[in-house]
């Protein structure tokens, strides 16, 4: 009696998920049946909000048969709670779920979209957005975000450019990684730090891989490249966010070599497990399974089988894994073992976010109303919404303006309060925040004469409506034309300064929302060259989620900002424009002069023929009859309320590849502010083509007006070697290069070379 005692204690201790993951998931799994081990890798759409098409599951009857893992578009924290209860009191074994949603760019407390986040430059801040986004998804219900996405987007027709963090491989691996520690750092199971409000969810990077690079930037399209191509331009950021820990990947829409990414034992298994050691679990992107057909390959029985044995463990919202993989292990065709390993490694999330302790323990209603979209948090957003507005012109110091300006507000953002949230905004809630309107008139140093719309998004009704319809918002109102911009001109006469709340609306960037053209959308530019003829100043704010083309509107007015959307915009934009705060913003992505260079990013290879930027027309040359080669406004610029100025860089080498770099950076106007000194390098003598000149460094830095510091870099020889060489058709590193030049700049153009060093290393 004793000795059966102690071994059902002994049982229970193993199976106690204390014991270590190991120990539990073996004893869980081995009371698990088939079909069980399946339900955990089936993800099904709760359905709340839409982020694909519909699907048909019978939620309710597979959930309590034990078929769900997890799910996703499940919001508000009762309803999670019902969710897990279910979960864990009316199936067999009582497994929580994953609870997943696109928690991109915060969760009520909105930050900018990614890519104008990545514009602060400003890994901290970052990585705090994280840590606010997961306190706030993590006590209502929220385990899992899929984020961050770490696509590298050179081209900005993609319209899904938004949601990364531009188009360098440095810099974008680095934000990965701030990310990644700022969602997952907290995952914890002392509760005890719950109480602190430091909540960890689990992240998921996506989408794997290459989605940024789709032809012609139409989302979905074909992506073809070279295995070089994508070790040295694309795989950094993925490879980084592996290396701080991400819990979770994403597949991704399209091909890699031939084979849709779902299915690609090479992705999934060769490059991110066996060469990158990465740990955790792989869910497909929304339909992605039945999707590879359309490609032309196989059926859903067959491509069920190819994606679990390329490394898939998750299945989300196809239910082709419930519906074929027990066939096909029957068939022989997959092993059991196959399955186990899909299984430990989502049961291993699960134990890892502490699930099995506490199945409830992110659906914390007190906590929750404590923490969303707190003052706190609103001040952190609010802080860091206007560290990355982009200013990009600014004639005659229009801005900021002067107190008591009389100001008129035009424009379809410029009293909406739903679009200035951005793309992936599912969890905002537009009446607690301010529309730019309200927040101009609240802070009373300027004088608001009036506000309208003025004219519409887009020429066309069809596509005004659905590109916000489709993601279930309510579209900008359809005006008349000639009335509205009627009325824009009679208010704007009043005024001393126009301001223009321009460009995309909400969705007009984001998942499906490719553009064969960047400029500002047509009648909004016919608006804009009405209210310049008037000749009074006009300072456009220019909503985007790209890079967006603004040669006429550079030419034209006088100041203008790139601004990213976000809950608290309306306000940050009132300090900036009020000069309580400078912008500080620089482009992580270079803005075309016309959408036919796309796509156009700075660290392009060289050709045999080329041409300087602002070179006239040369034929035999690289570049186009009709426009010079280079950015408008390239890749790391941004201006502030004050001047900087940088001394000529100077280097001191420590070793073997390996470099001190020192600059002085002044402020040299008359007022404080903040500038983002990058350093760049250029190598050649190489074994393969290497890029014109490629970001390794950066620092943000705050001066006083007239003060002066000593920026130091350290160029470490992991930074200077190249990721990769093909030698006997293998891919290697190597620092096999004979020349460096190391540069020093406050944008990817206009930049200071070390002197001197331009010789064999
Ligand atoms: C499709 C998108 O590509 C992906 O980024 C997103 O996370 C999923 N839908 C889930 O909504």
């Amino acid at each position: 009696m004793h000795t059966l005692l102690l071994i059902f204690t002994l049982l229970q201790a193993l199976a106690s998920p204390t014991d270590g993951s190991g120990t539990f998931i073996t004893d869980l799994m081995s009371r698990m049946t088939l079909e069980e081990k399946i339900g955990q890798l089936n993800q099904v759409n709760g359905g709340d909000i839409v982020t694909g098409a519909p699907t048909s599951t019978q939620f309710g009857k597979e959930l309590t048969a034990g078929h769900v893992g997890a799910v996703l578009n499940t919001q508000g924290v009762e309803k999670i709670r019902a969710l897990q209860k279910t979960a864990v009191e009316q199936t067999r074994l009582g497994i929580p779920l994953l609870v997943g949603l696109d928690v991109i760019h915060g969760y009520e407390t909105l930050f900018p979209v990614p890519l104008g986040l990545s514009c602060t430059w400003d890994l901290p801040g970052i990585e705090r957005s994280a840590q606010i986004a997961a306190a706030e998804a993590g006590t209502n219900g929220i385990c899992w975000t899929f984020s961050p996405m770490v696509d590298i987007a050179l081209d900005s027709r993609w319209g899904r450019q938004a949601e990364g963090a531009g188009e360098d491989p440095y810099l974008g691996s680095l934000v990965a990684q701030a990310m990644v520690r700022g969602y997952e750092g907290s995952i914890s199971s002392d509760k005890k730090s719950w109480k602190k409000g430091d909540i960890g969810i689990l992240s998921c990077v996506k989408h794997f891989a290459l989605y940024g690079a789709a032809e012609s930037g139409r989302d979905y399209n074909t992506v073809d490249m070279s295995r070089l191509r994508m070790y040295n331009q694309y795989l950094a950021p993925y490879k980084a966010a592996a290396e701080a820990g991400a819990g979770s990947f994403m597949t991704s829409f399209n091909i890699i070599d031939g084979m849709p990414a779902t299915g690609n034992r090479w992705l999934l298994t060769d490059l991110l497990r066996k060469e990158w050691g990465w740990k955790g679990f792989v869910v497909t992107d929304y339909a992605t399974i039945p999707e590879m057909k359309t490609w032309g390959v196989g059926d859903d029985k067959s491509n069920t089988q190819r994606a679990i044995l390329a490394g898939t463990d998750m299945d989300m919202v196809s239910e082709c894994f419930v519906r074929h993989l027990s066939t096909l292990v029957r068939e022989g065709k997959v092993s059991e073992a196959d399955i186990d390993q899909a299984c430990r490694r989502v049961l291993e999330a699960k134990y890892r976010l502490g699930l099995f302790d506490d199945p409830y323990r992110f659906c914390n209603a007190s906590l929750a109303q404590r923490l969303t979209y707190s003052q706190a948090h609103r001040d952190i957003a609010r802080k860091l919404t206007a560290e990355s507005f982009v200013l990009l012109k600014n004639q005659d110091n229009l801005l900021p303006l002067n107190k008591g300006t009389r100001v008129a507000l035009i424009g379809p953002l410029a009293d909406n309060r739903q679009d200035i949230a951005g793309t992936w905004s599912f969890s905002a809630k537009p009446d607690k925040y301010k529309t730019i309107r309200e927040a101009l008139a609240a802070c009373g140093d300027l004088t608001l004469v009036g506000c309208c719309l003025g004219c519409n998004v887009l020429d066309d009704a069809h596509q005004q409506q659905t590109v916000s319809k489709g993601h279930g918002l309510t579209p900008i109102p359809w005006v008349d034309e000639t009335e509205s911009n009627a009325e824009a001109l009679r208010i704007a006469r009043e005024a001393d300064v126009i301001i223009c709340a321009m460009g995309e609306s909400a969705w007009m960037s984001g998942e499906g929302t490719s553009r064969t053209s960047l400029e500002m959308p047509a009648p909004q530019r016919r608006l804009l060259q009405q209210l310049s003829a008037l000749g009074k100043p006009i300072v456009l704010l220019n909503f985007a989620g790209r890079a967006t083309c603004l040669s006429w509107e550079s030419e034209h007015i006088p100041a203008i900002m790139n601004v990213w959307f976000g809950s608290e915009c309306a306000d940050a934009l009132t300090d900036v424009l009020t000069g309580v705060v400078a912008p500080s913003g620089h482009l992580t992505v270079s803005m075309p002069k016309s959408t036919g260079q796309e796509p156009l990013y700075y660290n392009h290879l060289n050709t045999g023929r080329p041409v300087a930027d602002d070179a006239p027309y040369q034929v035999f040359t690289g570049n186009y009859i009709d426009c010079h080669n280079g950015a408008i406004y390239p890749f790391g610029y941004g201006l502030t309320y004050t001047q900087f100025a940088i001394s000529a860089p100077q280097s001191t080498q420590n070793g073997d590849r390996d470099y001190t770099v020192t600059c002085t950076l002044t402020n040299t106007g008359s007022r404080e502010g903040d500038e983002v000194v990058q350093l760049y390098i250029r190598r050649t003598g190489a074994l393969i083509a290497l890029p014109e000149r490629e970001l390794k460094g950066f620092q943000r830095v705050h001066l006083k007006a007239g003060e002066s510091t000593t920026v130091t870099f350290r160029l470490a020889p992991e930074l200077l070697s190249v990721d990769a060489t093909e030698a006997q058709g293998q891919i290697i590193q190597t620092s096999d290069f004979s020349h460096l030049d190391i540069m020093i700049g406050l944008d990817s153009q206009k930049l200071l070379t070390v002197e001197g060093l331009r010789s064999k290393v």
